[in-house]
């Protein structure tokens, strides 16, 4: 979804059908809000969810949804999908048709999976420089051993893209349980980096992004608003 932005001058304009002269009366009389706050400035650059009063009446007043669910396998990353239920068909909020996706599980993997409509925030998170951690539970057909550990740290080069892995964490559990910590998400990355030793992935699971960590008590299917706090720390 992109998030549209506009100045102020021209989005009071075109809304209320009146010339920016009159606009720029209006501003000077303290008759606009832009977030609760007098608006002066006809430069000023609002965007889909800037909420804008004029004489205490809402012209635009979207809000922002920030969604946490917890992905069952077979069900797919997808806002729509002609074969397989969507993480969409799993949420009952009345907004859940304007959300979008913030980074995508494969089909078999389960865990933490977030939807927003505000594209500026999945915009950052998704931005290679964010350099946002998430962590899986890897669950492996074949023992580990702690070579992997170093080969993870020191990235493998994925041919079909053109480039090496960025380091990643790799932390053994037991015999057959990892935790791997990322911090890109390459096409079935950890599928591909476990596929170098052979060693097929028999479950994996998403437990957290930055800060955030899938509520142990959201049930698969489940799903939770993100609060304020969650949304502006998650990369902190
Ligand atoms: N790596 C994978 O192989 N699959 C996922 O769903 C996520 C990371």
């Amino acid at each position: 979804m992109a998030l549209n932005k506009a100045r102020l001058d021209r989005f009071l304009a075109q809304h209320c059908q009146i010339s920016r002269r009159k606009v720029r009366l209006m501003l000077a009389q303290d008759r606009v809000l832009v977030d609760d706050r007098i608006a002066h400035d006809i430069d000023e650059i609002i965007d889909t969810f800037s909420h804008v009063t004029l004489d205490g009446q809402a012209i635009q007043a979207n809000s922002a949804y920030y969604v946490m669910l917890h992905k069952p396998v077979g069900v797919v990353s997808a806002t729509k999908d002609t074969i397989h239920k969507t993480v969409i068909d799993l949420l009952d909020s009345a907004f859940k048709d304007e959300l979008h996706i913030v980074g995508r599980l494969d089909l078999n993997t389960s865990g933490l999976m977030l939807l927003t409509n505000d594209s500026r925030w999945s915009e950052r998170l998704m931005q290679p420089e964010s350099k946002i951690s998430k962590c899986y539970l890897v669950t492996l057909k074949n023992k580990l051993t702690a070579d992997y550990i170093e080969a993870f740290a020191n990235g493998m080069y994925f041919e079909y893209e053109g480039l090496t892995t960025k380091p990643a964490k790799l932390t053994i559990l037991s015999d057959y349980q990892a935790e791997v910590e990322l911090v890109e998400g390459r096409y079935h990355q950890i599928k591909r980096m476990f596929g170098r030793f052979r060693n097929p992935v028999v479950a994996l699971h998403r437990h957290s992004i930055g800060n955030l960590q899938l509520d142990r008590e959201l049930l698969e299917g489940q799903s939770r608003q993100l609060t304020e706090i969650e949304v502006n720390n998650i990369n902190k």
